[in-house]
């Protein structure tokens, strides 16, 4: 296993490291990553460098055994740590697609998913409707319906969409079963853009709201409270907020029962955060699983409660270490006493996190991984605006014309998040394994860019 070192006192890229990391949000690199006697990069057995010949780059690379071990660990630490019912569900947000869908779903994991498109891919990969949960602010009557067609289990966010479901679960005289998300009130250190659990949220009823929503669902015939949620925000690396948050469900859980409610599940959200950079310290999804399952099993003593079924929605931390994406490096511009700027054949479209959130990333020479880190460069990407940058001063072997640049840790809120900005194609992805490299997402052609494109007849030339 290989362990991305910014400097050591060789100076190379990498630093070999023993194999007990551990957990997969705390490697750099995904676990399968190995370096082979050409010096090549090989993550799931393959060479990176192979993989770009033959798939083309940018390109997207999902280490399947980190995905599965990320999966294994969060399912098999609730089940260690906690005394109730648990289950662990995708927010299939942080990287939509049906391979990855159909991987999760064989680990026995349920799905988190937040508009019809998400729906639609889950199920399309052969996901149970009873294993999907369905948020959003502002679903609209068609997905609402489509929902209820497939019998998903609706997380309801507000007093409209309460009296929505109430009307078209009427109209059906079918019940559906619902969680309320709450807004908890509780701070959290991480970028404004991800914190959920604050009050100035757009999300879930306020404390000041909950009584009325409970009344209102009580009063609703077709509307069959199941649970509770909340979630605080993303890319966490503090544990306390969610043991406060614990507290905070299991006694909104109790006061349910005054309106004659009997929620049987608390969703405690998501958050984890990863290691993107030597820099970032979180703690590993062992670590964190014990601390909420023990703080809700703490909560729920002291509030004389019995244990509900514990869910949690991880995101970033069940598929952001698992992939990587590799760049063709092209053109170089040296300021002089400024910067050199390195640019690669992507960016912000196939990656938009730098820019929305100024976030670090790491990077290596995947074709020449012992060189020694000899230079600070800006890797930017190849879109017409200046903010356009993948990682600011980045410690590399001088990148050469034609190298593989590789980002770590991409999985998560990469893909999901692209754009077609500068009318430029969303990468392929391939899932790696055993030495073996599979399609899952076919690269966008040019064709596929103006395939939506109508041009009105008497707009055509000749
Ligand atoms: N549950 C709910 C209700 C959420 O809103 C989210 C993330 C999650 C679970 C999963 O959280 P995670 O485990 O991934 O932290 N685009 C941003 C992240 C937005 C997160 C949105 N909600 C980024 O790239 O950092």
């Amino acid at each position: 296993m290989l362990t991305a070192a910014s400097t050591d006192n060789t100076g190379r890229q990498y630093l070999p490291q023993s194999p007990d990391v551990l957990s997969p949000n705390q490697a750099l690199m995904p676990l399968s990553s190995t370096v082979n006697g050409q010096d090549h990069l090989v993550v799931g057995g393959c060479d990176v460098i192979e993989l770009v010949k033959q798939y083309g780059s940018p390109l997207y690379i999902l280490d399947e055994q980190t995905l599965r071990t990320t999966c294994r660990q969060y399912r098999d630490s609730f089940q260690k740590y906690y005394g109730g019912e648990s289950l662990v569900i995708y927010a299939s947000k942080a990287w939509s697609c049906m391979a990855i869908c159909a991987i999760v779903d064989s680990e026995g994991l349920g799905f988190d998913v937040v508009s019809g498109g998400e729906l639609y891919t889950t199920l399309k990969a052969g996901v149970s409707p009873q294993k999907i949960y369905f948020h959003g602010n502002n679903k609209s009557r068609e997905e609402l319906n489509f929902a209820l067609d497939e019998g998903v289990t609706i997380i309801v966010d507000n007093f409209f969409e309460l009296e929505l479901l109430k009307g078209l679960t009427g109209d059906r005289q079918t019940t559906a079963k619902i969680i309320l998300r709450l807004t908890p009130g509780i701070e959290c250190h991480t970028h404004e853009y991800i914190r959920t659990g604050h009050l100035d949220s757009k999300f879930g009823f306020d404390p000041n709201q909950i009584e009325a929503a409970f009344e209102l669902v009580s009063q609703a015939e077709f509307l069959n409270c199941i649970g509770l949620h909340a979630h605080i925000g993303s890319q966490i690396f503090e544990q306390q907020p969610h043991k406060d948050l614990g507290d905070v469900l299991a006694g909104w859980y109790k006061k349910a029962a005054d309106y004659g409610l009997n929620p049987e599940i608390l969703n405690l959200g998501g958050g984890l955060g990863i290691r993107y950079t030597e820099s970032d310290d979180p703690p590993s999804i062992e670590a964190w699983s014990q601390n909420v399952a023990q703080s809700l099993e703490a909560a729920c003593r002291s509030h004389g409660i019995p244990l509900p079924k514990l869910i949690v929605e991880p995101g970033r931390s069940l598929v952001g270490s698992a992939c990587v994406t590799a760049y063709t490096v092209g053109s170089r511009k040296v300021v002089p006493e400024i910067r050199t700027y390195v640019s690669v054949d992507g960016g912000m479209s196939d990656n938009p996190r730098p820019i929305t959130y100024q976030s670090l990333y790491r990077a290596v020479i995947a074709n020449r991984l012992s060189a020694p880190c000899e230079e600070t460069i800006t890797v930017a990407g190849k879109h017409c605006e200046s903010g356009d940058v993948v990682i600011k001063d980045a410690q590399l072997p001088m990148p050469q014309p034609g190298d593989i640049l590789v980002v770590l840790a991409t999985g998560a809120y990469n893909y999901s998040m692209a754009s077609n900005y500068n009318r430029i194609g969303r990468p392929a992805a391939v899932l790696v394994n055993d030495g073996e490299a599979q399609l899952i997402i076919r690269r966008e052609t040019l064709e596929d860019l103006v395939r939506q494109d109508c041009l009105p007849e008497r707009l055509r030339q000749g």
